[in-house]
């Protein structure tokens, strides 16, 4: 499908309504240019320097009724307009029914989604027909925007956030998915394709992927939903120690000690951070004790020894 068809074609009710009230709102829009310009071009011409039309009958300047009347007009058209773009909006983000939830998560310069059974895919969204979709998305290092115009939908992915975005495809096929926040060389090339299949169809490719629900890919996971990716990524904004590479390495510490990262060295890291605090970087980690469970350090760790290799994978 080429880039064109897909952008025209709306795939879900809320891409129709869209186009109702943006082409409303346009006609509306060129309804009033016209007449304003169809009367100030006809009155120039009719009352110009010497033109003979009589301005006996003009009215008076002001008349009471004519400009209440006129103005609450256009109060009211436009408050009307106003509440049925945000009936609209507001409808778009509260998700129909139970939703099925799945995992986005951006970085540059692709886009990995995860279904609920573990199922992922990078750069390439399947998803139910007439089903409510929720996406829980999250960037693992700069400001991407999830947009697929033939659902009219455009949301930005903001590091260290976790946006909800809700729609109902209704209209199998497959249509194009972008990025549109510019997010650094490749941002060109962030595309991928949601594919919209019949609920059979749906469960049969499910059924035909495989769930990678290994320790470090839960870790994975974690890195993300924890908000560690949002200071350990690759380009976040705070300043923290990169961890590819780091199990096993000697790592330099501000008292001058030079130390391991074993897993006692990292689990203590995540839970007692302000103690062995890595040199040249400032204690500002917060303790994740209490906040993060025996297997969930199990799999953080899992997923920090496989580190290199994942990422390798990735890009
Ligand atoms: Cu991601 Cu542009």
């Amino acid at each position: 499908m080429s880039g064109l068809s897909s952008f025209i074609s709306a795939a879900s009710e809320r891409a129709r309504q869209t186009d109702l009230l943006f082409f409303s709102a346009t006609a509306l829009s060129g309804f009033i240019v016209l007449l304003v310009a169809g009367l100030i071009i006809g009155f120039s011409i009719r009352y110009r320097k010497n033109s003979n039309a009589s301005r006996a009958e003009l009215p008076p300047p002001l008349l009471r009724e004519f400009e209440t009347g006129w103005t609450l007009a256009t109060v009211l058209l436009f408050v009307t307009i106003f509440g049925w773009a945000s009936a609209q909006g507001f409808g778009a983000m509260t998700p129909a029914g139970e939703p099925l939830q799945i995992n986005v998560v951006a970085k540059q310069w692709m886009w990995k989604s995860e279904h609920p059974g573990g199922e992922r895919e990078i750069n390439e969204l399947h998803v139910p027909a007439d089903r409510a979709i929720l996406l829980s998305m999250n960037s693992q290092d700069v400001i991407h925007s999830f947009f697929v115009p033939a659902l009219r939908i455009k949301q930005d992915v903001v590091p260290g956030h976790t946006e909800a975005l809700s729609f109902i495809a209704d209209k199998p096929g497959t249509y194009a998915l972008l990025c549109a926040e510019y997010c650094g060389t490749q941002h060109s090339k962030m595309t991928g394709k949601v594919i919209v299949m019949e609920e059979e169809d749906y469960a049969d490719w499910l059924s035909h992927q495989e769930a990678d629900n290994s320790l470090a890919a839960q870790g994975e996971r974690l890195f993300t939903t924890l908000g560690c990716s949002g200071c350990h990524g690759h380009s976040a904004n705070v300043r923290a120690p990169p961890l590819e590479n780091v199990y096993g390495s000697p790592v330099a510490l501000a008292d001058g000690r030079i130390v391991e990262a074993d897993d006692a060295y990292l689990r203590d890291s995540i839970l007692q951070p302000k103690r062995d605090v890595v040199a040249g970087f400032k204690p500002i980690m917060p303790s994740f004790a209490g906040r993060v469970s025996e297997a969930n350090l199990l799999a953080l760790l899992a997923y920090l020894k496989k580190k290199p290799q994942q990422e390798a994978r990735d890009d």
